[in-house]
């Protein structure tokens, strides 16, 4: 690589899941400390930091299809760093691939992107996929500027070892921030604009601290921050959901009625080759304590079609639950074989086109459940957290206390807590009739 000037304009672009926009973000917040700015709109950028996901073959193939784009018709590329969980998955291999990446850095080693640029200007290429027993978080700009609806990190990694996934090897070991570090963040976060917190992780309800405490605690003294409205959490692990969490779904009113709770299939022989650690029966039990504690609490799932030996007949013991449980949302995908998990190289792997019929069959019994919720919530009333501008004039999207999207039109702000009637229903979003600006 030839050296370069130092780059002064930056663009972060972050596939997958929620964790890794919350990654996107916080380089985002370290290239800007470092006087690097967000390039406009439009312009190429001098840096581009890719932060991959892995989870799926075509999610870890698109990294290679967007550092040709940047190309540019010279034969030359700006600075380009691959972080996330392809950097961590394939580390040098990219390198060899992709002659134009001039850094790789691992979810765990991006607050040492900085000491990566400097390197690459001087010509030279990096990969760090190290997981530094220092932790990234620690050596991290203070939050600034955020939208109504913030993330916060609070536990990392993986240790259920399901034998489809990836994010074991990515992430690395689950890891619990420390009590104190959070609070900071969330004040930190509320002080720059958020109304709301999503509580992140991959494996988040696992959350501990060093004495103990479980995620509710941690939800119970966020709940009083000053000006901190509403307190959401994902991913959540069947098998982590205690008492005292559920509990919490009862006692903190800041708490949020949804739950997201990946099942990924509905019978019990295909949980066991998943090595999911639940039961069909142990789930639906989870379920019912949660809905005694909050009756109104909408539900949400990930489902994986397609595993390795799925027979016709347990495909539709999925379809059976979808209808029995009445999910308010789902995300359906089909099993895509990844190197190194112990399902890529079980015997019955599913033809792709039995793959398709069955996603096809399960997202329209998943369209019909959300569209039978949100009709279910027609005449309610309740707030909505505004979040941006619609496409009309005086059109305003957000969401509900069931995380539905909702749109009305009236006079609002972005971070507004509006009270609202719910007047219209599809399977994906709710109009709604604004009774009073009611800012709380
Ligand atoms: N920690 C969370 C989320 C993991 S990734 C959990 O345990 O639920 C998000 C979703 O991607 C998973 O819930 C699963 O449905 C899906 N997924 C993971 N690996 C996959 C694979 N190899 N093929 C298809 N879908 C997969
Ligand atoms: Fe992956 Fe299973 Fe861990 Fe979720 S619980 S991240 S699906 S290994
Ligand atoms: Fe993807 Fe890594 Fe998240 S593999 S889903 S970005 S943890």
């Amino acid at each position: 690589m030839r050296p370069t000037p130092p780059p002064r304009t930056y663009r972060v672009k972050s596939f997958g899941c929620q964790m890794n926009v919350y990654d996107g973000e916080r380089m985002a917040e370290l290239l800007g400390e470092q006087g690097i700015t967000p390039a406009p709109e439009g312009e190429e950028a001098d840096l581009v930091v890719l932060n991959t996901c892995h989870i799926r073959e075509k999610a870890a193939e698109k990294v290679y299809s967007d550092i040709g784009r940047l190309r540019r018709e010279d034969g030359t590329s700006p600075l380009i760093a691959v972080a996330g969980c392809v950097a961590q998955a394939e580390g040098e291999e990219i390198m060899k691939r992709a002659p134009a990446v001039s850094m790789v850095v691992g979810p765990q080693a991006y607050h040492r992107l900085p000491a990566m640029i400097a390197e690459a200007v001087e010509g030279r290429r990096a990969v760090d996929t190290d997981m530094p027993a220092e932790t990234k978080f620690d050596a991290l700009p203070a939050r600034r500027k955020v939208g109504p609806s913030a993330f916060l990190t609070v536990q990392e990694g993986c240790d259920k070892f399901c034998t489809y996934c990836v994010v074991p090897y990515t992430r690395g070991a689950e890891v619990s921030r420390p009590f104190t570090d959070l609070v900071e963040e969330a004040k930190k976060l509320v002080e720059a604009g958020a109304r709301e917190l999503t509580l992140l992780g991959q494996n988040v309800n696992a959350w501990r601290d060093a004495d103990g405490r479980g995620l509710e605690k941690l939800i119970e003294v966020l709940a009083v921050i000053p000006g901190l409205a509403r307190i959401r959490y994902t991913t959540s692990h069947p098998n982590d959901m205690t008492d005292g969490l559920i509990a919490a779904h009862r006692d903190v009113p800041q708490l949020m009625p949804f739950l997201h709770l990946p099942v990924q299939a509905g019978n019990d022989r295909v949980l066991k080759a998943m090595n999911r650690s639940h039961t069909t029966e142990s789930y639906l039990r989870v379920l019912d304590q949660v809905r005694a504690a909050r009756p109104d609490i909408a539900l949400s799932g990930d489902f994986i079609v397609g595993f390795p030996g799925e027979t016709d007949a347990e495909f539709e013991d999925t379809l059976r639950l979808v209808e029995q449980v009445g999910y308010a949302q789902c995300f359906s995908f089909k099993y895509s074989a990844r190197p190194g998990t112990p399902a890529a190289t079980m015997d019955g792997q599913v033809p792709a086109a039995v793959m398709d019929e069955r996603l096809q069959r399960l997202q329209a019994a998943v369209n019909a459940s959300q569209l039978a919720f949100n009709q279910a919530s027609l005449g309610k009333r309740c707030t909505v957290l505004v979040e941006r501008q619609g496409r009309h004039a005086g059109q305003w999207l957000g969401k509900s206390p069931w995380l539905q999207s909702v749109h009305f039109t009236g006079d609002a702000a972005i971070g507004d807590l509006v009270e609202v009637e719910l007047t219209e229903a599809g399977p994906n979003s709710l109009s709604a009739r604004l009774l009073e600006p009611a800012t709380v």
